[in-house]
């Protein structure tokens, strides 16, 4: 009864998924990000049902003990898994254009780095994005974000990175901004204005800036989450970063930073001290790296999409889980370097080229990649009592189909988001 007549009892919508015939990623309370042997396990419930309250997880089991309840919909999930939504943890969605001229260069032999040197890669994204309103930015980003959405992904961080100016990278925050607060799905915000040296400027000097205008107006404003800074033979050494990390750890911004994709230069050593959230690429990794990141809680976030894409090494992350260290996968979505959305793929190289099991690569998609937005006790799991973002896949018989049928969505439906 309410309490008073004044107040208006709230209308909660209650979904039964039934006959589902993998729950997959079940578990009872959230755990621990799961290193070396629990990575091997992942816990699913055969022929389950599942219920939705308000948004909310509110219980799940097998159907020989389904309860008598009145909901609102009924879904028949008969030879469909149900899962946790994909946690994208690293990504670059809002940018002015594709970058597929480049793509032609490359094809014809042309590097990453030749690339560059040219005049195309994060710095032609940069020359285009000063010319492309906040507004057309906005609506772009949410375009490929819906696409996202409809390939499984329910929660998802966003760089900045292609401003290079006070002026462009307040730009680019402001229209991640937008989506964080128009989007059904968690968003996370990292300032990465240390992506390149924008021309015409010294290293030291754009440093600078970075630290002493950039910072102070994006913590004013609250637009970042995280920081990170591309350590990278050509962009930012480790002293750079370690400039940039400190500062901004006056803010309270924690590091998620790319390390390791070409050379291995001091930059996990500095994201360890700083205690970063996350280090991503690792493509190029030495046996120091190793040992740095197995004595630390840093995730080793592996972007399999962009060794695929520019024909690059693949993060050694069979070897990273053998050696204790918490392993995550990401899209890294740009235009450059990865331009897909597509968490199923990604799974499927993980597996392919990098021989983890599908429990792995499903653990590091979706539990571990949560914990590498701190999302954890929200996204990433089936646990009753957690918001209610689910996938329905189309028909499977198992969860190791998943990354088998590669390159296609598995996606039927999406419940929540
Ligand atoms: O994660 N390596 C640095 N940044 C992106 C690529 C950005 C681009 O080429 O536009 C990456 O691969
Ligand atoms: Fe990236």
């Amino acid at each position: 009864m309410p309490k008073n007549s004044n107040e208006i009892p709230i209308n909660t919508v209650k979904i039964l998924i039934k006959n589902i015939k993998q729950l997959v990623q079940v578990r009872g309370q959230t755990p621990p990000p799961l290193r070396g042997e629990q990575t091997n396990r992942l816990p699913v419930i055969e022929n389950a049902w599942l219920l939705v309250d308000n948004e909310i997880i509110a219980g799940f089991g097998n159907m020989d003990r389904l309860p008598s309840v009145q909901a609102d919909e009924i879904i028949d999930a008969s030879g469909r898994l149900v899962m946790p939504a994909w946690v994208d943890s690293h990504t670059h969605l809002v940018f002015p254009a594709s970058r597929y001229e480049e793509f032609t260069d490359k094809i014809r032999g042309l590097s990453y780095e030749q690339i560059a040197a040219k005049g195309g890669g994060i710095l032609n994204s940069a020359r285009k994005l000063r010319q492309t309103s906040e507004d057309e930015l906005f609506e772009s980003a949410k375009q490929r974000l819906a696409l996202a959405k409809q390939y499984g992904t329910g929660a998802v961080e966003i760089k900045s990175g292609y401003g290079l100016s006070t002026e462009a990278e307040l730009k680019m925050l402001r229209v991640i901004k937008r989506l964080k607060e128009t989007e059904n799905i968690p968003v996370k915000a990292t300032f990465l204005g240390a992506h390149a040296v924008p021309e015409n400027i010294k290293k030291e000097d754009y440093v600078q800036i970075i630290i002493r205008e950039m910072l102070p107006e994006i913590a004013k404003e609250q637009l970042a989450d995280y920081v990170d800074v591309f350590t990278e033979k050509g962009y930012f050494d480790a002293g750079d970063t370690e400039q940039i990390l400190n500062a901004a750890s006056q803010y309270g911004l924690k590091p998620k930073i790319h390390v390791n994709q070409f050379t291995s230069i001091g930059g996990i050593e500095t994201a360890v001290k700083y205690q970063a959230l996350s280090v991503d690429h690792l493509e190029v990794m030495t046996e120091e790296d190793f040992r740095l990141l197995e004595n630390s809680g840093v995730i080793a976030t592996a972007l399999p999409g962009c060794s695929f894409f520019i024909d690059i090494p693949y993060a050694p992350v069979k070897k990273m889980i053998e050696r204790n260290i918490i392993v995550a996968l990401a899209t890294d979505f740009n235009p450059g370097s990865a331009p897909s959305w597509n968490m199923n793929f990604i799974i499927s190289l993980a597996c392919i080229k990098q021989k983890l099991t599908p429990e792995q690569a499903i653990n590091a998609a979706t539990i571990n990649a949560a914990y590498a937005l701190e999302l954890q006790n929200q996204s990433g799991i089936i646990r009753k009592g957690a918001p209610a973002r689910l996938l329905v896949t189309v028909p499977l018989q198992h969860y190791g189909e998943l990354p088998y049928y590669f390159g296609t969505n598995p996606v039927e439906k999406t419940i929540g988001f």
